[in-house]
């Protein structure tokens, strides 16, 4: 009797790489595949099921977890103010441990001993798959083909895919890499690729020109609640709702391009363009309402911890018990998160026009020049003296030296 082949659960796009991955798993790996494809925001209907199944995949899952995505990933991210060097909002790299998470969720149940992903060994979501397998499944092997197959270029891949008889994607190539999901989108490649090359303007799925966007102020409110974005001009609506609400508004007013050169966690630099626009708009009100409503130590605090948690995101260490750790103190920083920031989107810039919380610790007494001021203009006389000593015994030995 032949011994019954092991499984494999391949992450599935449907794309040129991943189709090939699938008959060479078969072939030179001799494993029964079964393909996991998701949704991380809408995207048109692939029928990456039909398409897997006729590639001789033994089954295909195929899901929309847009929702979990949002609320479990994004917010958390979202709450922390994470953006990777300044200006990155981590779109695809927070998708990418939750891709991770439900294929290991499927091998557990079809008894699969590997999982296989089409990255390559230059990249960074390699290092995602392969650590959120590391911290939730130990026991599960990662095969990666990209690192280890002999086809390198595009057309040995064709070649080989004809040769096994595979259907070749018939999209019609693209310059660019793209992937997309309901918190933005990532753009690299093609002539993107010299950091000289100003972004021509069809690399742009999201956003309008600036130059083309309305000649007004648009003005957008979020209501938030316990650190969570709740409601737009008022209106309520559940998390992914929101986001492709803000992802529209902020789209037509040429909000949240971005264009970066990033260290990749491999140690190559990177040219990526982002649009965000939602992302953008949500991080700009909660930073707002951060300043009103935190403390000077905790918001100064709070930055070196921001600053850490984007790099673990950004490194694949979404598992990690450091992540989780900086999660408790992050929801505790949420506690007096509550109230409303007015935003103004005009031709691609986004800035802050009112704010205001239940728990501000704005107190417009102390604050005022007016007189009904209630500090004690007196008493900073006696602070400086004090705190100034340390600098008077510098300032006298300066005098000393010679
Ligand atoms: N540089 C981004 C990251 O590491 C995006 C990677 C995917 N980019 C792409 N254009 N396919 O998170």
């Amino acid at each position: 009797m032949a011994k019954k082949r092991e499984k494999v659960v391949l992450a599935y796009s449907g794309g040129l790489d991943t189709s090939v991955i699938l008959k060479w798993l078969q072939e030179e790996k001799d494993l029964d595949v079964i393909t996991y494809s998701s949704q991380l925001g809408e995207v048109e209907n692939k029928n990456l099921k039909k398409k897997a199944l006729s590639c001789g995949a033994i089954k295909a899952y195929e899901e929309n977890v847009e929702k979990e995505f949002a609320e479990d990933y994004v917010l958390p991210a979202l709450k922390a103010g994470a953006i990777y060097e300044g200006k990155y909002l981590l779109a695809t790299a927070l998708g990418r441990p939750l891709i991770a998470k439900r294929m290991i969720d499927i091998a557990r149940k079809e008894k699969a001993a590997y999982i296989s992903h089409g990255c390559t060994g230059k990249g960074n979501d390699q290092l995602r798959f392969e650590y959120t397998a590391a911290a939730l499944a130990p026991e599960l092997k990662v095969i990666a083909p990209l690192r280890e197959w002999d086809l390198h270029s595009r057309e040995e891949e064709i070649d080989y895919a004809k040769k096994l008889g595979v259907k070749v994607p018939v999209t019609k190539k693209n310059p660019y890499s793209i992937d997309k999901n309901l918190w933005g989108i990532a753009i690299e490649c093609g002539i993107l690729e010299d950091p000289w090359c100003s972004p021509p303007e069809d690399v742009y799925v999201m956003t309008k020109n600036p130059l083309n966007a309305p000649n007004r102020v648009e003005k957008v409110t979020i209501d938030i609640k316990d650190g969570v974005p709740v409601a737009v001009n008022g209106k309520k609506m559940n998390l992914v709702d929101l986001i492709n609400k803000l992802n529209k508004i902020g789209g037509k007013n040429g909000v949240g391009r971005v264009d970066l050169i990033e260290n990749r966690t491999v140690g190559i630099k990177s040219r990526e363009i982002y649009e965000l626009p939602a992302g953008v708009i949500l991080y700009t009100a909660m930073q707002e309402m951060e300043r009103l409503v935190l403390d000077k130590e905790t918001s100064r605090f709070k930055k070196t911890v921001s600053d850490k948690y984007s790099t673990l995101i950004y490194e694949g260490r979404w598992f990690s018990d450091l992540k989780i750790y900086l999660d408790s103190f992050i929801e505790s920083t949420m506690k007096y998160m509550t109230g409303t920031v007015m935003i103004g989107l005009y031709k691609g810039n986004v800035s802050v026009m009112k704010r205001r919380s239940p728990y501000s610790l704005y107190s417009k007494e102390y604050a005022t020049y007016t007189s009904e001021d209630k500090f004690s203009q007196d008493a900073a006389g006696g602070y400086i003296e004090i705190e100034s000593l340390p600098l008077k015994l510098q300032g006298r030995r300066k005098k000393r030296l010679k």
